[in-house]
């Protein structure tokens, strides 16, 4: 059980109602005050992610079951804002003690609570498919763009070069990225607008990283001692880097093909 233990049940509440297939259902608490859920069983990923995880269609069918989820969620917020249900609360990013706050850029304006952690070791696979979402303990408010982005810089993933698992050997990262928003069904403005959200998003994961690690501790006081903060930094240089690239990716059109065939028509 944890603070946001109580608001988390509430959204997988939802999401079964919804009729949302790929999230665990909750049970309740058992004697020893533990979070008791269903077994989803498949395939997760290890960390690092071993090379089955590159597949083209598992990555179409995480932004697929991306766009379910976003469609299943959107009428909880609608219906209950989003503030966490009474006595719970959405996970908190401490910040550190020294951060100057006027260095963090403000998130996205919230429209939807929604998971805001699908890493590879939290999707469940059936097939080479993505068919279902575990470890809600981050859900709380994002945007559908953000979590997109969130979601394509572990999938794709969208980080320097140097920091992709060896095992994965090449990636082909804006053609990766391209795939992803195609499956998602991103729209063209939305395509010119993402990856200013994902600089923004390197920024405020580099102070909320190390708040966590000062604050919480843990797995995250290891993360950051094994270099997490070094490796979003390098991220945050190499989105600069190809910012153009990635945007042109997601945009360009396969005209010539879409010519000729309207012309034999
Ligand atoms: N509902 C579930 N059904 C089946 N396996 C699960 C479920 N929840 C978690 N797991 C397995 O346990 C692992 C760790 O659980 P997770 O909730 O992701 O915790 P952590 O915070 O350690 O990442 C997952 O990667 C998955 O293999
Ligand atoms: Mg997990």
């Amino acid at each position: 059980m944890q603070p946001q233990s109580a608001a988390v049940a509430d959204y997988l509440d939802h999401l079964a109602a919804a009729g949302f297939q790929g999230s665990p259902r909750y049970l309740g608490r058992d004697g020893a005050g533990r979070d008791v859920l269903t077994y989803l069983d498949g395939d997760v990923a290890a960390d690092p992610p071993e090379p089955w995880v590159t597949d083209k269609g598992l990555l179409i069918s995480v932004a697929e079951l991306l766009r379910e989820l976003h469609e299943a969620s959107a009428g909880y917020a609608a219906a209950r804002g989003f503030q966490a249900p009474q006595g719970s609360a959405w996970m908190q990013w401490p910040l550190p003690t020294d951060v100057d706050i006027s260095l963090v850029p403000e998130p996205p304006a919230p429209e939807l609570i929604s998971h805001n952690d699908i890493t590879p070791q939290n999707v469940v696979v059936r097939d080479g498919r993505a068919v279902a979402l575990v470890d809600f303990d981050l859900a709380g408010p994002t945007s559908r763009l953000l979590e997109v982005w969130v979601t394509a810089k572990y999938w794709v993933p969208l980080r320097d070069p140097r920091d992709v698992w060896p095992t994965w050997g090449e990636v082909d990262q804006a053609s990766r990225l391209r795939v992803f928003v195609d499956a998602y069904g991103l729209s063209t403005s939305e395509r010119e607008t993402l990856v200013e959200v994902g600089a923004e998003e390197a920024v405020r994961a580099w102070w909320r990283m190390r708040g966590a690690a000062e604050h919480l501790g843990g797995g995250w006081a290891r993360m950051w001692s094994a270099g997490s903060g070094e490796a979003i930094t390098r991220r945050r240089a190499w989105i600069e880097r190809h910012a153009d690239d990635l945007t042109r990716a997601m945009q360009s059109r396969p005209v010539k093909w879409c010519k000729s065939r309207s012309r034999s028509r």
